[in-house]
């Protein structure tokens, strides 16, 4: 049998909070003088992050362990992982033929050495965990940094409660530090996540508190938050967002329905009018705010009048862009016990015709920024050529390649390419 070294290979499905997970798992691997490898077919141990979130993020998964089927009758040493959400959601993974071990999403800290004495299959969680003092090792320009893990909120279609358990928010001086950790390593754009950053609460510290902490630390040139449920907007965080130039004004707000009925299912716990008033408050304090949000057609009991109301939120309210789903019923959640289910064509009907009224305003609102100045900051390569930009809203613009990463220009924009505004260099900042 062929020896098994220390090569991993580490591939992230699903949200930011995966990403940034995937970041903790690989500083742990790291430390332990492991080699990151950027293909399975190199690796001696493969971790897939999986996302539970909906059917179809699960299918992606379980086709990419069924592809491994080779690889390890070829290499039966290789050790295969299932990292994440699925790992906690679908225990039953552990008899795939290709699966060695499942680690849900707070078991990280110990994988290691659990793999390093053999031991497989589920690995145990810490309920209170926060990966403390692990502080990621990245060289990357933007990252992410977790505030809070887990979620209380119980929105009857959402199984993260469940995969990610209750909410644990972290101490200011810790993320404090992690910011400081990571700006001297280069990162000039931090992302702030949480399942309901809002919620975040630590010994008299709220979500504004931290936010504003976290903007005064030198060389935060960038920063964003996400997500934020329409319930908890504290009344200060408009005036900190729209008060601190560091501070992106860029919001995203899962609106998910249009339907004060279908909100009420989901147990939102807000009105439509609630989130106008919201949004409203938020463009009187930032007029240039880029707002995306999150909206799920086909939710058990939406009848045709629900979703024309939906179709008429997003025509009023104008969003830059959102990211718009069929719902997936989540065995466990209190949806799945509803019986007025919707017909799987009439949700693919009503997603197009969503994706249509969305994409029109999109188009309208980025053409809309042809003529206007935005000051920049250089974040990476645009995938077909020049350099990424992000402004001080949030948006993404490319510019051309001579821009140096890390720095901040102001551009023109000149042109839009689809959906895409290209900004020519006026000066470096
Ligand atoms: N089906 C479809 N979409 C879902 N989301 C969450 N749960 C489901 C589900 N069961 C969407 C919501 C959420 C985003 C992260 O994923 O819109 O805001
Ligand atoms: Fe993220 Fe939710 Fe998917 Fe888990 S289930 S990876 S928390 S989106």
């Amino acid at each position: 049998m062929e020896k098994l070294e220390n090569r991993f290979y580490i591939r992230t499905y699903g949200c930011q909070m995966n990403k940034y997970d995937s970041d903790i798992v690989k500083t742990l691997f790291l430390r332990e003088d492991f080699e990151d490898v950027s293909t399975p077919e190199e690796a001696d141990y493969i971790l897939l992050n999986t996302c539970a979130v909906r059917e179809h993020a699960e299918k992606r998964v379980i086709g990419r362990l069924n592809s491994l089927k080779g690889l390890k009758k070829r290499r039966p040493e290789i050790i295969v992982g299932v990292l994440g959400c699925m790992a906690k959601e679908l225990p039953d993974l552990i008899n795939h033929p290709v699966v060695d071990f499942l680690a849900p999403p707070d078991s990280y800290r110990n994988l290691v050495q659990w793999l390093k004495a053999r031991k497989r299959g589920l690995i145990p969680e810490d309920k209170n965990e926060q990966y403390s003092n692990i502080f990621i090792s990245t060289n990357k320009i933007s990252n992410y940094l977790s505030i809070t893990r887990g979620c209380n909120y119980f929105c009857s279609y959402c199984i993260v409660p469940y995969t990610r358990g209750s909410i644990r928010s972290r101490p200011p001086d810790e993320i404090l530090k992690e910011t400081e950790n990571l700006v001297n390593s280069g990162t000039r754009e931090i992302t702030l996540l949480g399942q309901n950053i809002n919620a975040y609460y630590y010994k008299g510290v709220d979500f504004p508190g931290i936010l504003k902490r976290v903007s005064k630390i030198k060389g935060v040139k960038r920063l964003n938050f996400l997500t934020s449920h329409p319930k908890d907007i504290p009344d200060n965080l408009f005036p900190v967002m729209a008060g601190h130039k560091n501070i992106t004004n860029y919001l995203h707000l899962p609106l998910q329905s249009g339907s004060d009925r279908i909100l009420s299912r989901m147990n939102r716990d807000y009105t439509i009018q609630n989130y106008i008033s919201i949004i409203n408050r938020a463009r009187k304090m930032m007029p240039n705010l880029t707002l995306t949000t999150d909206i799920l057609v086909g939710f058990p009991g939406e009848k045709e009048e629900d979703f024309i109301e939906t179709l008429q939120a997003v025509r009023k309210i104008r969003f830059d862009q959102s990211y718009m789903f069929a719902y997936s019923e989540r065995k466990g959640t209190l949806a799945a016990l509803f019986n007025d289910k919707v017909e799987e064509k009439i949700k693919k009907e009503r997603l197009q015709r969503l994706i249509k009224v969305q994409n029109k305003v999109t188009e309208e609102k980025t053409r809309a920024l042809k003529g206007s100045e935005m000051e920049i900051l250089i974040v990476g390569e645009a995938k077909k050529g020049g350099k990424l930009g992000k402004s001080r809203n949030g948006r993404i613009i490319i510019t051309n390649g001579v821009a140096k990463i890390g720095s901040v220009y102001i551009v023109n924009i000149n042109k839009v390419n689809g959906w895409v505004p290209i900004g020519k260099i006026k000066k470096e900042v």
